[in-house]
Parts: C-alpha cells; structure tokens; sequence
C-alpha cells in the first residue's frame, strides 16, 4: 500500500485474514499473523470513513481436518462444528471485528467452487494426468502424503512423512519411501495409479510476472519471493485428491474425489462475502466489493500461504474472466507477516523455541483471554507484530510493554490530565483567547507525528504505527510536564487552564489513533471524557472539554501473573503437560 493513499476518502476495501482449519484452538502466532494487523487496520480505515468490508471464515476441508477427526475418532463435520465455533467466540473476544465469519462446508460455497472450476475448464485451463499415488488395500482407499510413514530414501531415518524427512530435510515423492506403511494402521501401502485434475498454472506465467512486476506497493520480500518463483519455472498443480471430505468434483469418474483444500479455500474470500451480502439484505452487494476495479483487495496472511495467495488464487481469478461476465479483481496487495517464535525461560535463562501445537506448547489465545483483557493482548501483539522479520513472545516483555509503554507513558498521560482538570477545574475547561507557544509547538509537532502514523497504517504496518502513537503519547507527556499546570495553578489559574485545554486537545487525538488498537479503552474514555476524539489536522477546536469520574484506562500486569504464566510454558516445553 502507497503513500498516494494516505487522504481522506471514500475508497473501496475488501480486507481479509487467512481463512484458518477448523481443527484446534487460536494461538498467538497466528494472531500476529493474519488477524490483528488486519483488523487494526479495517479499524483505522472505517474511521478515516474509507468503504470497508473485512470478511474471514473457518477452512473446513483437507487433510488437517480429516487427521484430526480420525485421531479423535469423530467424524469431520463435528470436528469442524466443534472448532469454527470456539473460533467465532476467541475471536469475537479478542475484537477482532469481522463483518462476517464463514466456513467452507456451506452449499453456497460449494456452488462456487464448482464454478470457479467450470469457468476455468472453459477457460482451457484444466487438464487432466494419471499419476502414482500410495493405497492402502486393507482401507480401502489412497492415502494423502501426511497418512503414509516409511524410511527416508535419503538418510534412512524410520519415521519418514509421505512428503518430507523431518530429520535430512529431504523432499520426495512418497513412493520412494522405503518400506511404506500407512500412519493410521501401520499396514502395509503400495503405489497405484490414479487420476487427476490440473490447473495448468504455466498458461499464466506472463500474466503473472506482468502483473506482480507492476505491483509497486508489495513489500520487498514478498514480491521478489515470488517473482523467483515464476522464474524457477511454473508447474501444472493438482487441484483433487483422492479422499471422501470436501467439495464434490462435478466431473464424471471423480465421484470418489474431492477438490484440494487450495483450490477451494481462496474461494471461501468470495462465499463469504456474498454470505455478508446476504445477511445485510442487499444479495448483490458482493459485486461492489469483487469486480469493481477502483476496489482495493488486501489479503492478509502469514508468510507460509505466500504462494497459494500471491500466484496460484491470482490464476484462479485470471482464468475465470474470460467468459465475458464481469471479472474478478486481482489482490491489489498481500502482506504476508512472518513468525512468532516462544520465549521459554528455564533455569532462568530466557529461550526462544519454536511454537508446537502438538506439544501443547503455545500460549493459546482464549486462555490467555481468561487471564488478561484484550486490550493488553493487542497491544502487546500489536508492538511485536512480525511485520519486517520473525519475532519472539516473551510473557515478561507483555509484562513490560503494558505496564511501562501503555500504562506509564499513554494511560499516565490520560489520567493525568483528567485528574486534573477534575480536581482543580471542576471537570471543564473552556478554550482560551490565544494559543500559547509551547502549546502551539506541541500541537505541530503531534500534527507531524500524526501524518507519520497515518502514512505506516496505510501501508498495513501497524506495529510501525504503533510507535508513532507512543511518540505522540511522549509528546504530550512533555507539554503537559513543561507547562507544568500544578504550579502554575496557584499564582497563574488562567495559565494552568489553558494548558489543560490543550492537553485535552492532545488527549483527544491520542485516544483517536489508539483506538484501532485497545479499542474497549477507547469506549470506556469516551464514558467519561467529553469532547472530540478526533485527528489534530482534521480537529475543529470545541468551546469546552470535560471530564469527570476518571478511572486508569488498563490494570498492570503483576509479577506473580508472568510467573505463572512462564511456569505453563516451562512445563510444556519439558513435556510435563
Ligand atoms: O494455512 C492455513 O491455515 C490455511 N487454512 C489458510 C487458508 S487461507 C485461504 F486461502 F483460505
Ligand atoms: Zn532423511
């Protein structure tokens, strides 16, 4: 995104956050991932009056589901039940504001994936190839790549995936494994024909180098990861499998098939917001938002989705504009975040070890939820997003960017002011004859730190606007110590007065760009501060502010909380849990 967009206005988004499977609980790398950047800055942009719609859902299908259900013994479609619910809640708890949460399992989306396909075989786009896949004869059935094990043909490691050697880091075919064996019962597998369906995705190599070249606003690494791609060579990609879960082939001879949870997943962008349309009472509305060209559609994920988002879905969407109906935009952007790897402190020296769903090491969202508020969730995530690299979760530095940035630098500022007005002013201030010069100067200088913010956010770099908040929130913090009102209060009231006035002004514009940010703070400030929380440059100054009944914004975060917090981790990472 451009510094070009940073104006007010009425421009068209349709932002979406990674679909995630619906086979486990949230966890904070996730978050930093593809949901809270995202939703910081749909905030921001509704607030700035720009037409947003912010659309997510669960992926229901694939082998991430199907191996979870069979290891829970349960069929898929309660796994998914179970688990887009629990989803729709943690998120709903943590605000992230969708304007609608789908999932892939529903009919409509169905519908559409079955019409991406048949536009794209109209298209030319789909061919069809015999290739060897591992059965298992004793279930009936071929095995996806992660349910076959055997001996690494490489380094000879015994418990070898179907795709990869965790141990050599190998990459091969899962029929070149020695002595392969099916994961779920251990029996013996052998190698089988089979058919399936392609999209021929080197028909597209022009158009994509064309149109990823031109894309002047991607990050860097983004763009020339995938340039490099198209470079090494495009490969036709199967788009079915050889399993019973999943959206139904509309071709004779694939009744037994279904599509690849890529193909379909991109797709769930589109269902979901015709499901939004739908649920507004305007079933056409969708349109705006996916064939408008003037529409601006961020996609926001993290950096593992990279390919699927940034070439193979823009091919999707190439290779279905051909049938002479409107066409489909193209991503005008794709912020891909990198990781977040866990700080474990053992014997008290701190470590950063890579997050592990299986072994139950992760801090998982809706716990964390039930310990702390959102507000100092977010904005500890917000700070440490890994927006240019990978980054660390560390529970002792949550504890220090909440207790010393938001609440002794931006909630001190806030409090302060409104104690005092309180105590000494009986809650009001009214705006003063002239601007005084150190008011003056710290009202440009906030002005000029506003205009960096805002230039970050448009760019979909919260955590780098965050910083312009904190520097905003230091700033005011000097202005309301250089004029320091508690003295001036007694030998010049007027003075003092005016000084608070326009640390009001300040607290205002703070509280307007921390809001996309710890935005139930925001809300309870505006119960008990009365004026125009509202950009400095856009501000027209009221004849009053007031305020009464303050109360601190955030609570610390104690020592004992981070202890045991840490002591989760510790005992997860021994394997104690
Ligand atoms: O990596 C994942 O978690 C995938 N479920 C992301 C899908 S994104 C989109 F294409 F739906
Ligand atoms: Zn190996």
């Amino acid at each position: 995104m451009s510094e070009r967009d940073a104006r007010n206005g009425r421009g068209r988004y349709l932002v979406t956050s990674a679909l995630p499977y619906a086979n486990g609980p949230l966890h904070v790398g996730q978050i930093v991932g593809a949901y809270l950047p995202a939703d910081v800055f749909v905030r921001y942009l509704r607030m700035r009056g720009e037409d947003v719609v912010y659309v997510c859902g669960t992926d229901e299908h694939g082998v991430p589901i199907t191996l979870t259900a069979e290891r829970e013994g349960k069929d898929p479609k309660d796994v998914v039940d179970y688990w887009w619910a629990h989803m729709k809640e943690t998120f709903a708890r943590i605000r992230i504001g969708f304007d609608n949460f789908s999932r892939t399992s529903t009919p409509l989306h169905a519908e559409n994936t079955q019409l991406f396909y048949r536009k794209l075989k109209e298209g030319g786009y789909i061919t069809q190839a015999e290739s060897k896949q591992m059965y298992s004869p004793t279930e009936g059935r071929f095995l996806p790549d992660r349910y076959v094990e055997g001996t690494c043909p490489v380094c000879g490691y015994k418990e070898a995936r179907g795709d990869q050697c965790d141990n050599c880091g190998s990459w091969y075919e899962a029929y070149e494994l020695i002595d392969p064996h099916s994961k779920v019962t251990g029996g013996p597998v052998e190698v089988r024909e089979t058919t399936h369906l392609y999209l021929d995705l080197p028909k597209f190599s022009e158009r994509l180098r064309e149109y990823i070249g031109g894309q002047e606003h991607w990050r860097t690494s983004v763009k020339n990861f995938v340039l490099g791609v198209i470079d090494g060579g495009l490969e036709k990609r199967p788009i079915t499998r050889d399993i019973t879960w999943g959206v139904p082939i509309p071709e004779p001879g694939f009744e037994d098939k279904r599509f690849y949870v890529w193909f379909d997943a991109p797709i769930g962008y589109v269902s979901s917001t015709m499901e939004w349309a739908e649920k507004i009472g305007e079933p056409d509305r969708w349109r705006e938002y996916w064939q408008e060209p003037d529409t601006k559609l961020i996609h926001f994920i993290g950096k593992d989705n990279t390919v699927f988002h940034s070439l193979v879905w823009p091919a999707q969407l190439m290779g279905t504009a051909e049938d002479g109906e409107e066409p489909f935009i193209l991503p005008y952007d794709v912020p891909a975040n990198e990781f977040m790897n866990l700080e474990v402190v053992v014997d008290g020296e701190p470590r950063a070890m890579q997050m592990s769903t299986s072994r139950n090491l992760a801090v998982w969202l809706h716990e964390a939820l039930d310990s702390f508020p959102a507000d100092l969730l977010r904005f500890y995530l917000a700070s440490n997003l890994p927006e240019t690299g990978d980054v660390v979760f560390s529970w002792r530095e949550f504890q220090s960017r909440v207790n010393s940035d938001l609440i002794g630098t931006l909630g001190n500022y806030v409090n302060r002011t409104l104690s005092f007005m309180e105590k000494y002013f009986d809650g009001e201030v009214t705006r003063p004859g002239e601007v005084p010069l150190e008011a003056r100067e710290a009202l440009d200088d906030v002005k000029e730190i506003e205009a960096r913010y805002e230039e970050r956010m448009y760019a979909g770099r919260p955590r780098e606007a965050l910083g312009e908040l904190l520097a905003m929130s230091r700033r005011a913090n000097r202005f309301f110590d250089a004029s320091a009102p508690w003295k001036s209060r007694k030998d010049d009231p007027e003075a003092a007065r005016t000084a608070l006035y326009y640390c009001c002004v300040l607290l205002g514009t703070i509280a307007y760009h921390a809001a996309p940010y710890v935005p139930e703070a925001v809300q309870r400030l505006r119960t008990f501060f009365d004026g125009p929380v509202e950009r400095i440059s856009d501000l027209y100054p009221p004849q009053s502010y007031r305020g009464s009944g303050a109360k601190p914004l955030f609570r610390r975060v104690e020592d004992e909380e981070v202890a045991a917090a840490e002591e989760k981790l510790r005992r997860a990472a021994k394997g104690d849990v």
